[in-house]
């Protein structure tokens, strides 16, 4: 197995495994040592379908929840990122998030393998939060450790969010619900529970508010924080390769998608690996 740094804040191609083959323990342990380093792998040549993804996941971890999502037929924990090519609805997951921050335990990571992917446009974008924390004056790091972010999934997923009532023409098995509205919180700046490096976990739009903080305040906080947390030196950008499987860390990471595909079909499948208990 190679493993090839990508030169930005995180991320590194994978070349020379077989991942639809069956991984022994020796392997699962150096791809986990190559993911926590790197955050974001891109495993390039896979013949991976629908069993391997889901070989892969319990591998690294085990199925994450999946709330919002229908998955695809005949699987429990696989869910379609598709874009027709006639679509005209608003791209998904267009702004930086980390998935499904607003659960009591988030997912530890995603894998995403490619279906069908456009020659140009589609790249999903990563922003490293180690980097974005570390780059931080002390001073500044002072006052945001501690502090205590409200997530929530309402904005996106409610029956009023991005994808609710209104959003029609979509091609993906979206499930809006009043679940959406409940909040949950987790510490702003938290150690990653397996690395121990310290980051910003998530990021506005999944984050709503600051405990204790008027909404005003902790809005402007987070737009300004926003901004710091996808700087161009903290960004790689992904472009997708037919036959391409990735995985990243949603605890040291956000990720974005992008478009630049109009008239083109994107599918991809997802799964999340489940946060890792003790
Ligand atoms: C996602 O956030 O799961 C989708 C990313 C992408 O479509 O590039």
């Amino acid at each position: 197995m190679r493993v090839i740094p990508s030169g930005s804040a995180c991320g590194a191609r994978v070349e020379g495994i077989d991942l639809a083959a069956p991984l022994d323990r020796a392997t699962v342990a150096e791809i986990r040592a190559a993911w926590l380093e790197h955050r974001v792998l891109a495993f390039a040549d896979q013949s991976m379908d629908d069993d391997a993804l889901e070989r892969f996941t319990l591998a690294l971890g085990g199925f994450g929840e999946d709330p919002f999502f229908a998955p695809i037929e005949g699987r429990e924990h696989i869910a379609a990122i598709v874009r027709e090519a006639d679509e005209t609805t608003p791209l998904f997951a267009e702004n930086w998030h980390s998935d499904w921050s607003f659960l009591a335990e988030p997912p530890a990571g995603t894998c995403l393998l490619a279906i069908e992917v456009p020659p140009v446009g589609g790249d999903t974008l990563f922003a490293d939060q180690h980097a974005a924390w570390e780059a931080l004056p002390a001073a500044r790091k002072r006052e945001l450790e501690g502090l205590t972010a409200i997530h929530s999934a309402k904005l996106a997923y409610a029956p009023d969010g991005t994808y609710g009532a209104r959003d029609t023409g979509r091609s993906m098995a979206i499930r809006p619900s009043e679940a959406a509205n409940a909040t949950q919180t987790h510490p702003l700046v938290r150690a990653h529970p397996e690395t121990g490096r310290k980051g910003f976990f998530s990021t506005l739009g999944y984050i709503v508010g600051i405990a204790g903080m008027a909404d005003a305040e902790a809005f402007a906080l987070l737009r300004e924080l926003a901004q710091w947390q996808s700087r161009e030196e903290f960004v790689y950008r992904h472009r997708w390769e037919p036959d391409m499987l990735i995985v990243w860390d949603n605890r040291a990471v956000l990720h974005r998608a992008t478009g630049g595909y109009e008239g083109r079909r994107r599918e991809l499948h997802r799964t999340t690996i489940a946060a890792r208990r003790g």
